[in-house]
């Protein structure tokens, strides 16, 4: 039976500490152009201690990849170019400091990329689906520099001290959208069939992977996220028997592990069929190959059943907003003081980013999935982002 405090040892080398990891969170804090802030830095900071396996927020590796943040809030961060390299670094070192591993999510905005529609700049994608704003198709060529851009982004993650990245493949973001029948109308060889479909983000794990061999030290991780289904009113971009089958490929190639993006809790599943995700992925995909499940867990009682259960470790994100030191109470015996919400008292010691703040407060939780007890901090909403 798997305890939350095991060690857990990765096919690529790394040994991480716990089964516990903070899931990546946007931390609406970035400098225009996608650089680190003092408000990351210290969000961060307070985190050293929330998990075995810290991954950061989705950052974009190439220009024309993002910003996907939300309308009038600080930028999501980038890591498409070397000047991003100095700022990561002092990421990754507030998130190592007290011995977990640290990962930097990468990704590519696609069809997402409001903040370049916002910029007056065009916004591409693998086809045209328009959104509120006008959507162009790649060229053939630029998906081959994308594809690049991920291989550098390792490159930067590895220089700037990381020990992984994590490939953002889930929410909607381009690896999705080309996987997605609802987005990918392609005719040429990365759209139509099922394969044709997995094209695109299997070459991006392979170069991925590749880079990693290339640039990194060994051990370095490699994730990959996804959601296990893409069902929608309008039609159905993928079941979870066709993401299974991505998922089984993506674990062939080698990554060390494959992250479930869970919308609806950790022990969700699919309407036909009476397993959880987590334990259909976790049986389906390379044995070698680690299962990370997330969703709703703000409990130690959560975070084990979820380890036993479902999945080799529990990714948790709005419950180390609320309790940055997750993993830390648990290992020391503590896990009964866990926080469960957010407390007016505690909300000093919590580092939240302004923009965190500022979201959390705002009516409707800014779209965001609402933090427990954020109701007893509405009166901290300055209003300092409702422009957007
Ligand atoms: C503020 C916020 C920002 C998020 N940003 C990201 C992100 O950058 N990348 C990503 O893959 N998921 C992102 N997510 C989704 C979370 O990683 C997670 O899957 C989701 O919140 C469910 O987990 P939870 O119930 O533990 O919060 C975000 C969620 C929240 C609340």
């Amino acid at each position: 039976m798997n305890d939350l405090m095991d060690k857990v040892e990765l096919r690529r080398g790394a040994v991480l500490p716990n089964r516990i990891a903070m899931a990546p969170m946007l931390t609406l804090s970035g400098l225009p152009g996608g650089y680190v802030s003092d408000d990351t830095l210290d969000y961060y900071a307070a985190r050293s201690k929330a998990a075995g396996l810290l991954i950061t927020e989705f950052c974009y590796v190439s220009e024309n990849g993002g910003p996907c943040s939300m309308p009038g809030f600080p930028e999501q961060l980038g890591i498409w170019s070397d000047a991003h390299i100095e700022g990561l670094s002092k990421i990754a070192s507030a998130l190592k400091k007290d011995g977990a591993k640290a990962v930097v999510q990468i990704h590519h905005g696609g069809r997402l990329a409001v903040g370049r529609y916002l910029k007056g700049q065009d916004v591409a994608a693998p086809s045209a689906v328009s959104r509120h704003y006008p959507v162009r198709a790649l060229t053939e060529d630029e998906m081959g520099q994308i594809i690049k851009d991920f291989g550098q982004a390792v490159r930067r993650a590895a220089e700037a001290g990381f020990d992984g990245v994590e490939i953002h493949g889930a929410n909607h973001y381009l690896l999705q959208q080309f996987f997605s029948r609802n987005t990918n109308l392609r005719t040429d060889k990365w759209g139509g069939s099922l394969v044709k479909r997995m094209a695109f983000p299997l070459a991006v794990v392979r170069e991925v992977l590749r880079a990693a061999d290339e640039y990194a030290p060994k051990g370095f991780i490699v994730g990959y996220r996804m959601c296990p289904e893409e069902i929608h009113e309008v039609g159905v971009g993928y079941t979870w028997r066709e993401g299974l089958e991505l998922a089984k490929e993506v674990s062939r190639l080698g990554v060390d592990y494959v992250h479930l993006s869970l919308w609806y809790g950790y022990s969700s599943g699919p309407c036909d069929d009476p397993g959880s995700y987590g334990k259909l992925f976790s049986e389906g995909i390379d044995p070698k190959c680690k299962l990370i499940v997330v969703g709703g867990v703000f409990s130690e009682a959560q975070a084990r059943d979820a380890v036993q259960h479902h999945g080799d470790i529990i990714a948790i994100a709005r419950g180390t907003l609320v309790e940055p030191r997750f993993a830390f109470k648990v290992a020391s015996g503590r896990g009964s003081e866990i926080a469960g919400r957010v407390t007016r008292a505690a909300f000093p010691s919590l580092h939240w980013t302004p923009g965190l703040r500022e979201a959390f407060t705002a009516p409707g939780s800014a779209g965001l999935p609402p933090v427990p007890g954020a109701e007893l901090i509405l009166d901290l909403h300055e209003g300092i982002f409702d422009k957007g």
